[in-house]
């Protein structure tokens, strides 16, 4: 069964897991935000404690997407601070991972993500796939693509196209100028389009995303319009394809402030703390 559909929760609702002896990520907690049952795919938060080591040759079993939300985190020997991003392929070959000051990293696992101890087998690391790492904070950003979406306080910045599949990530930074209109389009995209607020705020008919705010949206749902009077900085995925948008012919007047009206699965939305701290990022 594919991913429940999601949209959308504050993360700093959802608890924080110890991950065992035999995870990907022994001595780790993660904060899951949406799970596959049968690729066993998952989007989580992973939070590394200060002076977490992972010293053993070793690869994943599935495809590794990460940005690093705070602290860092050394792999190979390369250091992934704060704003940085990688796409480390299936059998990417670890020999040490290391975080000193500790790290909290968004983290997309592609499959089972199993820790398998040694060399990948031949023919499982593909190395088109492999996205280095990109310093989002340094590099320079250029402008949203979608012409209904383009704005001089727009930027967009790409970080990967899957080379079979067409997946794409990407970041939005909006600033406060950029998406104020008091109507908008709606918008259907024929992919899954997840989304991890970083900073800002998104209004949306069922509510304000905040800093923090994640959702996964399966394909062929109309959704926004979507404002921002305060900007917003976001991450961005598409899933099943590369993202294209139908826009619908009337537009609808932004909801600057619906109540909270979510669409969950309701074991998710059973274990959100309704009391959770919103000055936390996440
Ligand atoms: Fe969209």
């Amino acid at each position: 069964m594919p991913r429940p559909h999601i949209e959308f929760i504050q993360c700093q609702a959802v608890a924080w897991r110890a991950m065992g002896e035999d995870t990907a990520r022994p001595g780790a907690e993660a904060k899951p935000l949406s799970f596959d049952e049968s690729s066993k795919a998952v989007t989580t938060i992973l939070r590394y404690p200060a002076g977490w080591t992972l010293a053993q040759d070793h690869y994943v079993d599935s495809d590794e997407e990460l940005f690093v939300l705070s602290g860092a985190l050394t792999i190979n020997g390369t250091t992934y601070e704060d704003g940085d991003y990688a796409y480390l392929p299936a059998g990417f070959q670890r020999s040490s991972m290391t975080s000193t000051t500790g790290a909290d990293v968004m983290t997309f696992f592609e499959g089972a993500h199993q820790r398998v101890e040694g060399s990948a087998p031949s023919g499982l690391y593909n190395r088109d796939k492999l996205v280095e790492r990109i310093p989002t904070k340094s590099v320079t950003w250029g402008s949203a693509t979608d012409p209904k979406v383009a704005a001089p306080g727009v930027k967009r910045l790409g970080l990967r196209q899957d080379p079979d599949t067409g997946d794409t990530t990407w970041m939005l930074d909006v600033d406060e100028t950029g998406m104020t209109g008091e109507v908008n389009r709606l918008e259907t995209h024929p992919v899954v389009e997840e989304v991890f607020l970083l900073s800002g705020e998104f209004h949306m008919p069922m509510g304000v995303l905040k800093k923090g705010a994640y959702f996964w949206r399966p394909p062929g749902i109309p959704h926004g319009p979507v404002g921002t009077n305060t900007g917003a900085l976001g991450l961005f995925r598409c899933k099943g394809g590369p993202l294209t948008t139908e826009w619908s012919d009337e537009a609808h007047p932004v909801q600057w402030d619906a109540p909270y009206k979510p669409y969950l699965p309701d074991e998710l939305a059973a274990g959100l703390a309704p009391d959770y701290d919103p000055s936390l990022p996440y």
